[in-house]
């Protein structure tokens, strides 16, 4: 088992398939910024199929279980689903997820489950079509969003959904999420606006904190704590104790959870991220393409590993960081 500089597994696999989105939520990809004339990633430096695939065989050597595909929105990259057939099919992975915008879903729902993907986190700030476009910065009804849902739900997922808190935009939605996902069946994970990549605005003062979060769903709500499925999880999980299942907060930055750390990241085009909130990624395509075998990639791969350092939202809450400011690597690009 390969183990970091602080002694923490590498259990979790995040690939970005890809940098580009449908959506330009103004906490991920703003849109002064992520304009017409913004460089994506040209399509033919993208990792294909087969090296995402063989960079999964190599983690999953190493410790890997769980592989998460991400983006940009991951339902823009053709023929998702056949790498998600790659994926179920590596030895040693027992789960493999996808986090989506939803607003493909219901063309996709059902490839993607034929092929064996195991779960799906959908994003979705508000049910409120006002909110939800504001914040998601697209001109589509929030509807067609829950229309995704409903469709992954029919062809047997188990869906999760993230909401993003920004106080004063979506805050006053939060027991309506709640609610909704009470009704529906879905878990709903709140989650504190980060200060990721260096585009976003990000204050304090538009964080709503977890505790709060929470005080308010459970002054509706009678709620008792799950304790932790595995080590390292990121939200922190309460069910209804009326039975109206459960209910999860990520406190990314008032409750750090960087102590049991077990993620690692792909970017599309092949670099390896040891945290969320890095500068630069190590380049594993660099190997596969030269030649490299399976054993190189495991090296390469393990010598990142045992150095790896990262506890940023610790040392960010604790003021003991060093600065990195513009230089971080935004999350539509490293993947959330
Ligand atoms: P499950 O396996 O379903 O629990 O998924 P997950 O806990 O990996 O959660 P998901 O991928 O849905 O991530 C939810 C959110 O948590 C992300 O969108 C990020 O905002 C945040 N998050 C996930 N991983 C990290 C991390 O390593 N560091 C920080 N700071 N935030 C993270
Ligand atoms: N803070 C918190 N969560 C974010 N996400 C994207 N940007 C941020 C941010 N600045 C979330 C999205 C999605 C996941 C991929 O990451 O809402 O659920
Ligand atoms: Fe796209 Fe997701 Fe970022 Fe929103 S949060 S812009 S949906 S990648
Ligand atoms: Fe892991 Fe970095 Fe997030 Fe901490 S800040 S939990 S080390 S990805």
């Amino acid at each position: 088992m390969t183990t970091d500089a602080r002694g923490r597994v590498l259990r979790d696999l995040r690939l970005s398939v890809t940098d580009r989105c449908n959506f330009r939520c103004t906490y991920c990809m703003p849109r002064d910024v992520f304009g017409p004339g913004f460089a994506f990633l040209p399509r033919e430096e993208l990792l294909s199929f087969e090296e995402l695939v063989r960079i999964t065989r190599v983690a999953a050597r190493l410790g890997t279980r769980k592989v998460r595909l991400t983006g940009g929105e991951p339902l823009l990259r053709r023929d998702l689903p056949d790498l998600v057939a790659g994926l179920v099919a590596v030895d040693g992975v027992e789960d493999v997820a996808l986090t989506t915008n939803g607003a493909l879903l219901r063309r996709h729902a059902a490839r993607l489950r034929e092929a064996g993907l195991h779960r799906v986190t959908v994003s979705l700030d508000s049910l409120d079509d006002a909110t939800f476009r504001r914040m998601s910065d697209v001109d589509l009804p929030v509807t067609t969003v829950l229309d995704g849902i409903a469709a992954a739900v029919e062809v047997g997922f188990a869906v999760k959904v993230n909401v993003v808190v920004k106080r004063g935009v979506n805050d006053d939605g939060i027991l309506d999420l709640a609610d909704w996902g009470r009704r529906r069946g879905h878990t709903v994970r709140f989650i504190e606006f980060m200060d990721v990549g260096a585009t976003n605005g990000w204050r304090m003062a538009d964080v709503v904190p977890a505790e709060e979060i929470l005080a308010t769903v459970g002054a509706r709500w009678e709620l008792s704590p799950v304790p932790p499925a595995v080590r390292g999880e990121v939200a922190s999980r309460y069910r209804y104790v009326d039975g109206g299942g459960e209910v999860g907060l990520i406190a990314s930055v008032t409750r750090p959870f960087c102590g049991a750390c077990s993620r690692a990241r792909v970017s599309a085009i092949g670099e390896l991220f040891t945290c969320l909130f890095a500068v630069r990624g190590h380049d594993l395509r660099a190997v596969l393409r030269s030649g490299g075998s399976d054993a190189d990639l495991e090296a390469a791969m393990a010598g990142v590993w045992h150095v790896r350092d990262d506890r940023y939202s610790e040392e960010r809450t604790a003021g003991t960081g060093a600065p990195v400011g513009d230089a971080r690597v935004e999350m539509s690009y490293i993947g959330g």
